[in-house]
């Protein structure tokens, strides 16, 4: 069909399309056949303009986990995946990827990510764009630009040098613009050298749109934008989310008083429709919305998402052949906080809600077969929260089945609202019938709780507002909830006010939550019930020692606890919460093999790391962790994770620290030196480097093959790199190709590339360095600069160990 021609619309009508119908859509305009748009978080799955259970979501390994593949071929593969699964949703825009990058392993949204260097980031960032867009999905790459933090994320202004940004923090948006024409880009919430990211004319229409030539939409984060006029003028072309914002009749009052002009609209509105068309959400004038066509492949899906985790699944260390486990163990323990309550996802606007997760249990089950004996012991507890309460102790006061009762009240105590709630809580993501949470003026969640042993029981209410839990009917705890710095804070750690008692196996109490958000944020709920056996420290540690003691292996997973790593704040430290680190010590002196799996999404501290067999990074691995864990400790996998972040020793030894502005600004002050750069820089060693993974067998790099003679300033240059597989099983090897340049002696990562070789063979990997990576940012001039001069080129395993060398001529 023809597309709507944008004269052809009133101002009114124009500027209605730029601001969201409500939360997640965008206006229709049945006139021109245009169906309204829906969006969805993105970006390690896509939730769905809520938690509906009745649709639920394939929870995908995080981002870093995606970018820790270092492959982005099986990149685009996962996110088609994603693209097909949006459109089955009917979703037409996915708010993914996140490109900020890992300026400090302390960032609460790291991973999100794609780690702390450009140049992976950017490739493995337009091949995820690449992979969503060829399902008819649009993405929006957020959060542009210096959104690499959470501490004051609404406020903060970033002061960067233009080098540092043209060198860094620009570069993944770039590439997904100019390599992978993405449809949408999200502005930040932050400034960037004292100009919010919402007006920033210069980034928004200078640089991106000008120079990049971008053509799609720019949407504002949720709430981003705040003032009329900057906002149109910079470059912004939809605010998100509505239907209230600072545009409609505003806007149009400015665009006729002179101060916008219409023009302007007019691009903001071709930008939108373009990506109606790519989403197939133009019909002819009149038609309904368009049908979907659906394209269901949970099959499919769940068998890529555990490819994906497992090949991100980085051996950081392997001694003794501790890994693959030997096929005659007859015992093994599954110990640790994690082992018990696995974190499959960060927390935040990137969380869904899956169908199905595979615990690590689950996975090693289905793996091992009933030949070996498995015994699971939590070891500690990596949370200081109530968790629980498990749904099988939990009884319905009304239907008697399992799960809690929620009833909400509107003005004068009228109930507006029954129903039952599986897991006890109930978040601003759940659907709940149209007006119930914008009026809720009280919330009740009763349940019967039957004890399942003898011993001391805490049970807990949490949410925002005043909180108040009577046990049996009577007050046990109230507490007015402090008020929190983001929403996310509330959504992923709100909160909690909480009791102890003691009972005997198979008590029933009555618990019966209540709360009253009060002024918080009309529509706005965050409300928990929570009940949870009270182990001490020693007799968790006896269980898994007894059980480490007996057993031919020990795996032994840790990390931090649901919630820990979110959007909305950043990490405080990056220590393993809880007795984890005495508990992974005294479970290793007991049994000499033992693994221990991190499952985090940013580094923690291994201050044990010499005296364990091996480490496994797993990271957040979604829905199929316990799938991909057995895949890679049996060896039906190895693991092909290099990693996308620096891991540091100790906490002093971090070189780029907490990201917390001082009186609202965030310096930028390292400059280029971020992650490996900054360990470079600062001679600071780090416990294992960026690029650093060990997979099942041994490589011996060979050769390195440079052009003969000068190359042209300006030209990409094809190298060769020939490895040998010098150990015992086939095996993939991630061949890291760095570049120092004479102009300063920086050395950054020009190039990657896998080679798959069997025993005894040799694999050659063909590599390009790309135009750019022998260029850097001329502030003076204020364009790129294409020096001559000698190159150093160096190849290896890691950032740290880069045995093949060779010099390149430009000029
Ligand atoms: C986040 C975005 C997200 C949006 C919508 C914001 O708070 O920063 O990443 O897409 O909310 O949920």
């Amino acid at each position: 069909m023809e597309e709507p021609r944008v004269e052809e619309l009133s101002l009114t009508e124009k500027i209605g399309l730029l601001t969201g119908a409500d939360a997640f859509t965008l206006p229709a305009l049945p006139r021109i056949g245009l169906r309204g748009l829906r969006t969805s978080d993105g970006p390690a799955g896509v939730r769905g303009t809520n938690m509906d259970p009745a649709d639920r979501s394939t929870s995908f390994p995080a981002p870093i986990a995606l970018a820790a593949s270092w492959d982005p071929a099986l990149v685009e593969r996962v996110t088609q995946q994603m693209g097909r699964e949006a459109r089955a949703k009917g979703i037409d825009v996915l708010l993914a990827p996140t490109v900020n990058l890992a300026r400090t392993p302390y960032g609460g949204r790291g991973f999100e990510c794609f780690g702390e260097d450009p140049v992976l980031a950017a490739r493995i960032a337009a091949a995820y764009v690449r992979g969503v867009q060829s399902e008819g999905v649009a993405t929006t790459v957020k959060h542009f630009v210096g959104n690499d933090s959470e501490v004051e994320r609404w406020t903060v202004n970033v002061q960067a040098d233009e080098a540092t940004l043209r060198e860094v923090y620009l570069v993944p948006f770039e590439a997904c613009v100019t390599d992978a024409e993405c449809a949408a880009v999200m502005a930040g919430y932050n400034s960037v050298n004292g100009v919010s990211m919402t007006e920033h004319a210069e980034l928004l229409t200078r640089i991106l749109k000008d120079e990049w030539g971008f053509q799609g939409v720019v949407f504002s984060d949720w709430s981003a934008a705040r003032s009329t006029v900057e906002t149109a003028l910079a470059g912004l072309d939809v605010v998100m989310p509505g239907p209230d914002g600072p545009w409609g009749r505003a806007l149009v009052d400015a665009v006729k008083a002179g101060l916008v002009p219409e023009s302007l609209i007019d691009d903001k509105v071709a930008r939108l429709l373009r990506m109606a068309e790519l989403c197939g959400a133009l019909g002819a004038p009149g038609d309904p919305a368009p049908a979907l066509e659906v394209r269901k492949g949970p099959h499919a899906r769940r068998d890529v998402v555990r490819e994906a985790a497992a090949r991100s699944f980085t051996l950081l260390r392997n001694v003794s052949e501790a890994l693959p486990l030997p096929r005659d163990i007859r015992e093994l323990a599954l110990i640790g906080p994690n082992a018990v309550h696995p974190v499959y996802q960060g927390g935040g606007s990137a969380e869904v809600g899956p169908a199905v997760t595979i615990s690590p249990l689950e996975g090693l089950h289905a793996a091992l077969g009933t030949g070996v004996n498995i015994t699971v012991a939590e070891g500690c507890a990596h949370s200081y929260r109530t968790s629980g309460p498990d749904a099988d102790c939990t009884e319905d006061p009304v239907d008697g089945g399992p799960g809690a009762r929620l009833d909400v009240y509107g003005a004068d105590d009228a109930p507006i609202y029954s129903g039952i709630r599986p897991n006890s809580e109930l978040t601003f993501w759940d659907p709940l019938p149209e007006g119930v949470a914008a009026n809720a003026e009280k919330l009740v969640l009763s349940t019967i709780y039957t004890a399942p042993a003898d011993g001391g029981y805490r049970f807990a209410v949490a949410g925002i507002g005043e909180l108040r839990l009577d046990v049996d009917g009577e007050l046990a705890t109230e507490a007015i909830a402090p008020q929190a710095n983001d929403p996310m804070e509330v959504f992923s750690q709100p909160f909690e006010s909480g009791v102890e008692r003691d009972l005997v196996a198979g008590q029933r109490v009555r618990l019966t939550a209540s709360g009253k958000p009060g002024d918080y944020e009309p529509g706005f709920v965050r409300f928990r019930l929570a009940a949870q056996r009270i182990r001490t420290a020693p007799e968790l540690m006896g269980e898994a020692l007894a059980a480490a003691g007996q057993a031919d292996a020990v795996v032994v997973v840790v990390g931090p606890a649901p919630g820990e790593e979110s959007e909305g704040y950043d990490r405080t430290t990056l220590a393993l919460p809880g007795r984890q680190d005495a508990l992974i010590e005294e479970v290793a002196a007991v049994c000499p093999r033992t693994v221990v799996v991190v499952n985090s999404g940013m580094p923690v501290l291994m201050p044990w790391a010499e005296r364990v067999s091996a480490i496994l990074q797993v990271w957040f691995p979604g829905q199929e962790f316990g799938h991909a864990l057995a895949d890679v400790l049996t060896g039906d996998q190895e693991p092909t994770g290099r990693l996308p972040v620096s891991i540091p020793r100790t906490e002093p030894l971090v070189p780029v620290g907490i990201a917390k502005p001082r009186e609202g600004v965030l310096e930028y002050a390292e400059g280029l030196s971020v992650g490996y750069r900054a360990y470079a820089r600062t001679g600071i060693d780090p416990r294992y480097p960026f690029g650093h993974g060990l997979g099942y067998t041994e490589w011996e790099y060979e050769e390195i093959r440079l052009p003969v003679g000068p190359v042209h300033a300006g030209a990409d240059v094809e190298i060769g790199v020939t490895v040998r597989n010098v150990g015992a099983r086939a095996g993939t090897e991630t061949v890291q190709v760095y570049l120092t340049r004479p102009v300063d002696g920086v050395s950054a990562l020009a190039a990657f590339g896998q080679a798959v070789a069997k025993p005894g063979e040799r694999a050659s990997v063909r590599l390009t360095l790309p135009a750019r990576a022998f260029a850097h940012w001329d502030s003076a001039a204020g364009a790129w600069a294409q020096p001559d001069g000698t190159f150093v080129v160096k190849v290896g395993p890691s950032s740290r160990e880069l045995p093949l060398r060779g010099e390149l001529l430009v000029g």
